[in-house]
């Protein structure tokens, strides 16, 4: 039953991706919008949810759970440098839960990393 609901959701974010190509020019709203999409296509939103609570179908397994990333107290605990270092490098180089796991392949992407801090920090709060 709850599979068949999360079945739903991931279809239903997909469709919502696969209409909305944006040309909305460079505003932040636009590069966090962007962010938003490497979130999806890089397997982020398994583990931290569509809205960014922790809550994605993979956090089910995961003790600690994934960060949520509506807590402001965190958003302002961290330096936006933070959050690409353990995107970059996972949690088990910077003393976190090794089920968060590195990502290479964004070592060499600035552009990237800044979108998706863009993202995250437009959770906040929310
Ligand atoms: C397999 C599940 C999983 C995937 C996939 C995953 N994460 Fe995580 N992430 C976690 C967990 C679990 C934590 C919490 C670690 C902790 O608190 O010890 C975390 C923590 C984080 C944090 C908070 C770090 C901090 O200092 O509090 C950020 C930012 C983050 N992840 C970003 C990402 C991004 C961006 C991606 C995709 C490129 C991603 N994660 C993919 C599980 C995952």
């Amino acid at each position: 039953m709850k599979t068949s609901r999360i079945l739903l959701s991931l279809a239903a974010l997909s469709l919502a991706f696969s209409c909305g190509s944006s040309s909305e020019g460079d505003s932040g709203a636009a590069v966090a919008a962007a962010g938003k999409q490497l979130f999806v296509a890089n397997g982020c939103v398994v583990c931290h949810g569509e809205t960014g609570k922790g809550d994605g179908v993979g956090s089910v397994a995961l003790d600690p759970k994934p960060r949520n990333y509506t807590d402001a107290a965190w958003q302002a605990s961290v330096t936006d440098a933070h959050i690409k270092q353990v995107i970059v490098q996972g949690g088990a180089a910077n003393g976190l839960s090794p089920t968060m796991p590195p990502h290479p392949q964004f070592q060499t992407k600035e552009g990237d990393l800044t979108q998706l801090v863009a993202f995250i920090r437009s959770l906040s709060g929310k």
